[in-house]
């Protein structure tokens, strides 16, 4: 074959653009979590129409996945690819101990750690009110024994958490799937999760902005879908649930934690009652409803079952 028809065939397009430093040094940052444009020039301190150009070099050949959410565009490494294998070699092929790799590495938590700073007021608040919950070591332990029961090496497969916040459910059971969405419709929250998450070295979940009511994916995709604190402060709980059900494999199932007295509140029912009438006039079946005890509140962990 000539040297020029080899010129189109994919593979040596994809082994050109990886190899260059400072694209190298693109993959080994994206390889941590999904980053703007902005947060990439800002750890590599280099200018954003450099950094662009690589990182059009590098999504021209599938390396990279460019997705916008606002007015922020974020890169991450594509997934599932034969681009995507090629890119975890030579991601192997790099030196954990290079100096310029480590401190591209510590910048990175300092940006995020400025991400966090930065987030609304509100925000600020959901963080601090999950972190309390889940500080309690005990609650976490509590709540992966009730998930797992007496199989501690289940893996939950694919895992959504809707309504996902700051990402604390994902900090609890994202080290037990294979791979995680984090689904929310605020973009704040999304970029606290990502701090949050991708910081807690989970690098194999992702984010994506979308509505609870209409989820951005086809039947049948996931495992299990997890909501926590978030179906008590839904307007539609029942329709949340029924979308959910859409979403999960057949067998797949939910885990769902709520706060006690905020479900007291919405009802005169128990709150057991109450989440058991919302699984199962959804279509659902009820497997498991446990209270689980933290420092000041009273939760409800519910496990159900898509038959
Ligand atoms: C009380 S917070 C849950 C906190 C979260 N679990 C955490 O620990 O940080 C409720 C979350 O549901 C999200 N939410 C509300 N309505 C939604 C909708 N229709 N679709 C997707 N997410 C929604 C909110 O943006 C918020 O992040």
């Amino acid at each position: 074959m000539k040297g020029s028809a080899l010129k189109f065939n994919p593979a040596i397009d994809l082994l050109r653009a990886l190899a260059e430093p400072t694209r190298c040094r693109l993959l080994a940052l994206l390889s941590q979590g999904e980053l703007t444009v902005g947060e990439i020039a800002e750890v590599l301190g280099q200018s954003q129409p450099r950094i662009s150009r690589h990182l059009k070099l590098l999504s021209d050949v599938s390396a990279l996945e460019r997705f916008r959410e606002e007015q922020r565009i974020y890169y991450r490494l594509t997934s599932g690819t034969k681009a995507a294998v090629l890119v975890a070699q030579v991601l192997a092929h790099l030196d954990d101990a290079d100096e310029t790799l480590l401190a591209d590495r510590r910048q990175l938590v300092l940006v995020r750690d400025r991400r966090v700073r930065n987030v609304s007021a509100h925000w600020a608040d959901v963080r601090r009110s999950a972190e309390s919950t889940y500080s309690d070591a005990q609650l976490v332990r509590d709540v992966l024994k009730t998930v797992f029961d007496r199989n501690e090496d289940d893996s939950l497969g694919e895992l959504l958490d809707i309504g996902t916040g700051s990402g604390s459910m994902l900090r609890v059971l994202g080290g037990r799937a294979t791979h995680a969405v984090g689904l929310d419709m605020s973009t704040q929250a999304l970029r606290l999760a990502r701090a949050k998450v991708h910081g807690a070295g989970l690098n194999h979940c992702v984010f994506k902005r979308g509505d609870m009511y209409e989820l951005p994916f086809p039947a049948g995709s996931f495992d299990a879908v997890s909501f926590d604190q978030v179906l008590s402060i839904a307007e539609k709980p029942g329709q949340a649930l029924k979308e959910a059900l859409r979403v999960l494999k057949q067998g797949g199932r939910i885990i769902i934690v709520e706060d006690s007295d905020r479900l007291a509140e919405l009802a005169a029912d128990k709150p057991q009652a109450l989440l058991r009438r919302w699984l199962e006039r959804s279509g659902m079946q009820c497997d498991k409803l446990k209270a689980l005890r933290t420092n000041d509140r009273q939760l409800l962990l519910g496990l159900a079952s898509r038959q």
